[in-house]
């Protein structure tokens, strides 16, 4: 008889949590979760006892066998934990409002993973992150350690390249979502195409084939883009608008994210006539998550309720709960994760971070070869590579001189006094969540 699994989720009290549960409740048989702990810290005390009430009662009312624990104590949670799980916001979206507005304010692209804002998102959240590494080096030395904190491809690098520890799977859903979308959009049965991703976490390309070998990426293009643009595979991204020319020549689909480098004006128009009726990405997601919260309060829900969608983080749990089944169980399944480029993609160092498509096996992600791209995609890829790595050094060692390197180099960010300017807006916002920078 199996002794049953011990799943620790930190940032448990995010809205999230009940697509975690539901994931692992569909699962149960055979991925046997016998303990389920949710851990957050003080200032997520509310919002934990909230969504963990939620989620006892969906578990009660699923009648199986398992235990919800609550706790602000992450050591106690970790001991013996076979799997953990991250969804954690340093600062919490009060932090992701100034990374949106600041640079905004500036007349640049505000975003949670893109431009400065998602540098900083980087800077607040590698310290924490490394620090449950040391955590885990300790308390569970087995355990794997599946990733969704954003920025998920940073994070990951940072865990591999500082915190030493290889078994950490970075895990995004905008894989997940374009596989089911585009084979919709197609007119196939996702079981017979071949989804190809390669690149680095929201910003990775694809090709997609059928199961004799033949490309329908030329036709995707065309059905997707053609006219003028289908809504895009995620709830946070309005639409996916590209140049028809430039993207027929990329050879490969765009993953919607690429819409911030490719369409740069475009979606700089957009998010300052948003902001001017909605405000901020983030105060919207503030909204839906009040709202989410009073809806989890109702001692009668025990299911996941429809608005969670609006999130941008939906089906979030089909990959998280598949990427631990697939290696509890050795199932061998074919998914795209952020994992040690080893080769993979010829264009970079093996040791870096890359999102690529892989099999996912009991003994964790074996990548698909994927060669060289084309200058067209390389160029983008090799600059933003040396820019999460500037920026996790940065993240490690409050140097600021690395930090300016990383926002002089990102094409979301204007150069020079501009750059140096909401560096320092940015810096003296988040303070408090950036020790490494303010040392004495
Ligand atoms: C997408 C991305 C996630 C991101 C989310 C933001 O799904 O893949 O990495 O966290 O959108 O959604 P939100 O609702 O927070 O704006």
């Amino acid at each position: 008889m199996t002794k049953g699994l011990k799943i620790v989720t930190i940032g448990g009290g995010s809205s999230y949590t009940p697509e975690l549960m539901e994931g692992f409740i569909d699962r149960y048989q055979e991925l046997p979760v016998k303990e389920f702990w949710l851990v957050d810290i003080e200032a997520g005390k509310e919002k934990l006892d909230i969504v963990g009430n939620m989620a006892k009662r969906m578990v009660k009312a699923a009648g199986i066998d398992c235990e919800v624990h609550l706790t602000l104590d992450r050591r106690e949670a970790l001991k013996d934990a076979d799997f953990v799980t991250t969804q954690l916001r340093v600062g919490l979206l009060d932090a992701r409002i100034q990374d949106e507005r600041i640079p905004l304010s500036h007349g640049m692209i505000g975003q949670e993973t893109n431009g400065a804002g998602g540098i900083f998102k980087a800077l607040r959240t590698v310290p924490v992150i490394l620090d449950i590494v040391e955590d885990m080096k300790e308390l569970c030395p087995d355990a794997w350690l599946i990733n969704f904190t954003n920025p998920a491809g940073m994070v990951t690098e940072a865990v591999l390249r500082y915190g030493k520890w290889d078994k950490i799977i970075g895990l995004c859903n905008i894989p997940v979502n374009a596989v089911v979308e585009e084979a919709k959009l197609l007119g196939r049965d996702t079981r017979d195409l071949f989804f190809h991703f390669a690149g680095l976490n929201h910003l990775h390309w694809h090709t997609v084939k059928d199961n004799r070998g033949n490309d329908l990426t030329a036709e995707l293009v065309d059905v997707m883009y053609g006219q003028k643009g289908t809504d895009s595979i995620v709830a946070n991204i309005k639409d996916n608008e590209y140049l028809l020319e430039q993207i027929k020549h990329l050879g490969m689909m765009p993953c919607p994210y690429h819409q911030y480098y490719y369409m740069t004006d475009k979606m700089l128009k957009e998010e300052l006539a948003d902001f001017e009726v909605n405000g901020t990405r983030a105060e919207k997601v503030k909204r839906i998550e009040h709202e989410l919260f009073e809806l989890y309060k109702d001692p009668a829900l025990d299911y996941k309720p429809q608005q969670l969608a609006e999130r941008g983080g939906a089906r979030y749990s089909e990959a998280a709960c598949e990427i631990i089944n697939a290696i509890y169980n050795d199932k061998r399944r074919v998914m795209t994760v952020s994992t040690r480029n080893n080769g993979t993609i010829t264009d970079l160092p093996d040791d870096v971070a890359v999102e690529v498509t892989c099999m996912i096996t009991g003994a964790g992600p074996v990548p698909f070869q994927f060669g060289s791209f084309p200058p067209q995609e390389r160029g983008l890829l090799q600059l933003m590579k040396a820019m999460e790595l500037l920026t996790v050094e940065a993240a490690v060692t409050g140097d600021k001189g690395t930090l300016l390197q990383a926002f002089t180099m990102n094409p979301l960010i204007l150069s020079g006094y501009a750059a140096k300017e909401v560096m320092e807006e940015l810096l003296a916002a988040h303070k408090e969540y950036l020790p490494n920078f303010y040392r004495n």
